[in-house]
Formats: C-alpha cells, sequence, structure tokens
C-alpha cells in the first residue's frame, strides 16, 4: 500500500480532556495508517496511543531560564519525539528567524526526533513570480538529507482560507522539493474532505498537514477515508 502521511495540527484548539476523547475515537478506528497529531502543549497525554503524538512547538534547550517555553525534559515526560518546526504562524506571528529554526532543527537532529520541517510562500512572494526562488532559500536553512525529516509546503495564502492550492501547482511545488531531497513531502492549505482526494491523487504527495478539517476526530477519520 501507498504511504501516506495523515498529520493534524490542533494549533491553538482542543484541550487535554478534549484530546483525550479524540485519542479514544482515533485509537479505536486506527489500523495501519500512519498519523501524527500535533495538539498544544497543555494537551499532551500520557497514554496508550496508536499514533503519534508531536509537539507544534519547544525551545531548543534541556530546561532553563525560558519563560513560557517547553524544552527536552518536557517533552520527554510524554515520551514526544516528533516537532513541527518551521511553522508560518510561527515565522510571522511569533518572528521565528531562519537562524533560530536552524537552531531549533539541529538541536531536534541532535534528539534523533522526527522533524516536520514547513516551508510556504507568501501570495505577495506567488505573485511576485518567485515562489520556487524562495522556497530554495528557506530549504537551504536545513539539512535535507537528515533521515527522520519530512516536509510540509503549507503556501500561507492557502491556509485557513478554505482555498487550497491546485494540484497543478502543489505538484509543481513537490517536484520541485523532491529534486533536492528524498524526504517525504507533505501538503497543507486548507485540506478538506472535498479535496483530499485529488491531493491524494498526487504523486509526489506523501500525505498532509491538516488544521481546521482535523479538530473533530470523525472528520479527521472520514478525510482519511476518503483516501481509501
Ligand atoms: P488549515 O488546514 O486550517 O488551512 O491549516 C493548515 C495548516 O496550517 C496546518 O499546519
Amino acid at each position: 500500500m501507498r504511504k501516506f502521511i495523515f498529520a493534524a495540527n490542533f494549533k491553538c484548539n482542543q484541550t487535554r480532556a478534549g484530546f483525550n476523547s479524540y485519542a479514544d475515537a482515533l485509537n479505536s478506528w486506527i489500523s495501519d495508517e500512519e498519523i501524527i497529531v500535533f495538539p498544544p502543549s497543555c494537551a499532551f497525554l500520557n497514554r496508550n496511543l496508536r499514533f503519534l503524538q508531536g509537539a507544534q512547538n519547544f525551545y531548543p534547550c534541556q530546561n532553563g531560564a525560558f519563560t513560557g517555553e517547553i524544552g527536552l525534559e518536557q517533552l520527554n515526560e510524554f515520551g514526544i519525539n516528533c516537532v513541527l518546526i518551521g511553522h508560518s504562524e510561527r515565522r510571522q506571528i511569533l518572528g521565528e528567524s531562519e537562524e533560530f529554526l536552524r537552531a531549533k532543527f539541529e538541536f531536534a537532529k541532535g534528539q534523533n526526533f522526527k522533524i516536520v520541517y514547513c516551508i510556504g510562500e507568501s501570495l505577495e512572494t506567488r505573485e511576485s513570480g518567485k515562489t520556487l526562488e524562495f522556497l530554495g532559500a528557506q530549504l537551504k536553512n536545513i539539512d535535507l538529507n537528515y533521515e527522520n525529516l519530512i516536509i510540509a509546503y503549507e503556501p500561507i495564502w492557502a491556509i485557513g482560507t478554505g482555498k487550497s492550492a491546485s494540484k497543478a501547482e502543489i505538484s509543481e511545488i513537490l517536484e520541485f522539493i523532491s529534486r533536492k531531497t528524498s524526504a517525504p513531502l507533505l501538503y497543507g492549505g486548507s485540506v478538506n474532505l472535498g479535496n483530499i482526494a485529488e491531493i491524494y491523487g498526487i504523486n509526489s504527495c506523501g500525505g498532509v498537514l491538516v488544521g481546521g478539517a482535523s479538530l473533530d476526530a470523525q472528520n479527521f477519520i472520514n478525510l482519511i477515508k476518503e483516501t481509501k
């Protein structure tokens, strides 16, 4: 069967109680699907999960004086060995620089963590015709040969807008990235029940990173079922 990763990014949504029920629903449905869920860190669960629990964010430290952050010590308590790095919301809203993202990447790589590294262009960059150049520069920041790397292409203009990139647009970018790395490539940006089958049909696409449509467990399960 084709390997296809379904990743759910809850962003600043869900509580621990809510995620616990979500995990029950996913645990009882899942068979051999590869699923990663990124809950908010205050909702991390310490229980048997049949999917991978990942961290949306961390500070590249064991522990220390980094108010409001979580480090390796906190991730380890929940057995977390998968992290999201470079999401456009952290780049834009939280001001994470390429230099800081590189520090996070190197730290997570040093732990041999699975890294889902996000890249994506703004509408302005797309309209200026400089998308490939821009994404190429974002990719220069990290070790593309890292064995536990997954790249997520998330065009900023498609995130939370209900307007996914087209099949042709996704194919063009994923093929461009696949010439630089053999890492699995995900697409993210308004993935939903209505477009998942088409996205699944893109050969170079190794999975999806889903925001809004992943928040309800049954909706996320239905989305996965659309690819079967
Ligand atoms: P939406 O699926 O809500 O557009 O979010 C995509 C995203 O940013 C996932 O990381």
